[in-house]
């Protein structure tokens, strides 16, 4: 079924070139990888597709629906959710607080949590307990771990239920054990219905977790396929060792 295509997408930084014409495609209901060196153009990339910076040209649309120059309220309306590189969590408000402001944003300003309906604080304590970090919901966020940030980000990520999900370095920074968790979590997430595409290093989570993988190099993708045809093709090996 087709998802997310990507057409001629090209965007520079001045004299950098960060995507270069690019046109791939992931297909929906899958975990989809999008891997490459250090500056290869994936959160570029992540950041066009959700409408935070603006292509120099290309095309994007998901499920048939054109959302080329959408800003991120549209882009999120039409089912796309993301997370950050670098983890974008209120540090000083608590676990739940931080779920209840994912869904108002303006409640921010409005002494956060007490204009939320029950079902919201329902629906945030059932993805913090999906998470396996409940037991933290009075917490302040600055208090949880690393990993633990990054579940309350997918957490808030998932209060507005998109079915596709944008991860960008999910296991970065994550101590081994909840890293495995993440992964599981993907997993149970995928076999739901949603779809994912991730960015990662971890190249033992990107093999074992994805159906497909996208290889991009200084902006390019220079590969697609299967993680059985990625790990031993020649131009992917060539990128990561530079030779
Ligand atoms: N806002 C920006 N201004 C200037 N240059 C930028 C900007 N964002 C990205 N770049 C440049 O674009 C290129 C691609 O960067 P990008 O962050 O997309 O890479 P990446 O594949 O996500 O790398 P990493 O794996 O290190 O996160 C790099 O050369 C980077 O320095
Ligand atoms: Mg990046």
């Amino acid at each position: 079924m087709s998802g997310l295509e990507i057409t001629g997408l090209s965007k520079s930084f001045g004299g950098v070139c960060a995507l270069d014409d690019v046109s791939v495609a992931f297909p929906h209901g899958k975990i989809n990888a999008l891997i490459g060196p250090n500056g290869s153009g994936k959160t570029t990339f992540f950041n066009c597709v959700t409408g935070m910076i603006r292509a120099d040209s290309g095309r994007i649309t998901y499920r048939g629906q054109d959302l080329t120059g959408r800003p991120p309220h549209r882009i999120a309306r039409a089912g796309i959710g993301r997370s950050f590189q670098l983890c974008r969590v209120f540090p000083r408000m608590t676990v739940l607080d931080n779920l209840l402001c994912a869904v108002q944003p303006r409640t921010l300003r409005a002494k956060a949590g007490r204009s939320h309906s029950r079902a919201e604080t329902e629906r945030a304590r059932h993805w913090l307990t999906r998470m396996g970090i409940d037991h933290l919901e009075r917490a302040e966020a600055q208090n949880l771990s690393w990993g633990q940030q990054k579940l309350l980000e997918l957490a808030g990520v998932l209060m507005s239920e998109p079915e596709t999900i944008l991860l960008d370095e999910p296991a970065g920074g994550v101590n081994p054990a909840l890293i495995d968790r993440i992964c599981a979590l993907v997993s149970e997430l995928n076999a739901e219905g949603r779809t994912f595409l991730v960015v990662e290093h971890n190249m033992d989570l990107v093999m074992s977790l994805s159906h497909h993988i996208v290889v991009f190099d200084r902006g390019w993708p220079i590969a697609e396929g299967p993680p059985s045809a990625i790990r031993s093709d020649e131009k992917v090996l060539g990128a990561y060792l530079g030779v």
